[in-house]
């Protein structure tokens, strides 16, 4: 078995429309890592059932998480794009790491608070053990590297947690320790209604986020409608502090424009909103526009795409069925 010392595993969930923040923070991350890394990028249906999935659009969504990669610029070709449910490996593996992770260390994770609320005795069991199975997505195919948008911090260090106790407990070093690759100028992108709440899938409000599905004047609106405050743009970065939905605002453009959070704001300090507003929407339909467009485009040839992980199941397969063989001989199972 092959030991690859820059191979990256990340995870989208089918669970609603992608937005800017998963497009920000990870899938354009995706884009530049291919060059240099050997790629598996997986849409994590199994996450997404830890809270109902409407058994119609499922299917759908999957297929669109997937026609956004493409659209956004991942090679089909070049890197594993496919399905998790596709490949049972991960669901097996995560049962090991169930026996593995403590329960202290899921109770401490915030992402389960924060879902669960004050229903955690009514969320489901698949919702709190969430994190082993990221584990094994990753773990199962070896993964050295991670790209992922904030948020998923602390997941990763459970996940780097199942590896050490894993190799301690049976003595070995089989598990790599992964390493997060968090970068970029919008790792954690905020909502657009409220700066201190990130922008997500389930915001009821479609105004918190851009949806990669949205039209040009459905950006135009959000943004206009976007929270900011009274002052004009600051002048300089420490000026930012206080003000969540500038830095937010900010943050998104440099990202787009793929420049740094300070050349921004040299470029507007002491300007309007609304003058800086004009030029966001503009750079933000010209950046997503053409994804918005050529996801529509794959949606219509759905057999383009579930070809493309048909392709990516049988080689993401290849690579975890020894894997997952060589953990259970580590663990001591029956062959
Ligand atoms: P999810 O939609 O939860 O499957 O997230 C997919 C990827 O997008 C993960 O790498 C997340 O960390 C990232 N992500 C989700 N929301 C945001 C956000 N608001 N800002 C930055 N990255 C995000
Ligand atoms: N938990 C991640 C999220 O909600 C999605 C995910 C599942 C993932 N498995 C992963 C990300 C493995 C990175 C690696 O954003």
């Amino acid at each position: 078995m092959d030991r690859p010392t820059k191979r990256i595993l990340s995870g989208v969930q089918p669970s609603g429309d992608l937005h800017l923040g998963n497009y920000l923070g990870a899938i354009k991350n995706f884009v530049a890592l291919q060059e240099e890394y050997e790629c598996f990028f997986c849409v994590v249906d199994l996450h997404a059932i830890t809270v109902w999935q409407d058994p119609k659009v499922l299917a759908n969504k999957t297929r669109e998480v997937t026609a956004a990669f493409i659209a956004s610029g991942i090679d089909p070709k070049k890197n594993n794009i496919f399905v998790q449910s596709q490949v049972p490996q991960h669901a097996q593996l995560a049962w090991l790491f169930n026996c593995i992770a403590r329960m202290g260390w899921l109770n401490r994770m915030t992402q389960f608070k924060d879902k669960a609320g004050k229903n955690s005795e009514n969320v489901s069991v698949g919702l709190f053990s969430y994190p082993t199975l990221m584990a094994a997505d990753i773990l199962i195919y070896l993964a050295t590297h991670v790209p992922v948008g904030d948020d998923q911090k602390q997941h990763l260090e459970l996940t780097r947690d199942i590896a050490q106790k894993f190799n301690n407990d049976f003595k070995t070093d089989f598990f790599p320790i992964p390493e997060p690759l968090i970068f970029g100028q919008a790792t954690r992108v905020m909502s657009l209604r409220d700066g201190s709440k990130k922008m997500s899938k389930s915001d009821p409000s479609d105004y918190s986020r851009i949806m990669l599905t949205d039209t040009a004047d459905n950006i135009a609106q959000k943004i206009k409608k976007a929270k900011t405050d009274p002052q004009p743009l600051p002048s300089t970065k420490e000026d930012l502090k206080q003000r969540p939905e500038a830095e937010n605002l900010i943050s998104i453009f440099a990202s787009l424009q793929n420049s740094s959070i300070e050349n921004v704001i040299s470029e507007y300090a002491g300007k309007e909103f609304s003058d800086f507003k004009r030029d966001l929407i503009d750079l933000s339909v010209s950046k997503l526009g053409p994804i918005t467009t050529e996801m529509n485009k794959l949606m219509t040839d759905t057999s383009y795409i579930d070809s493309i992980l048909n392709d990516g199941k049988d080689r993401a397969i290849n690579v975890a069925e020894p894997v997952l063989t060589k953990t259970k001989e580590i663990i001591g199972f029956l062959s």
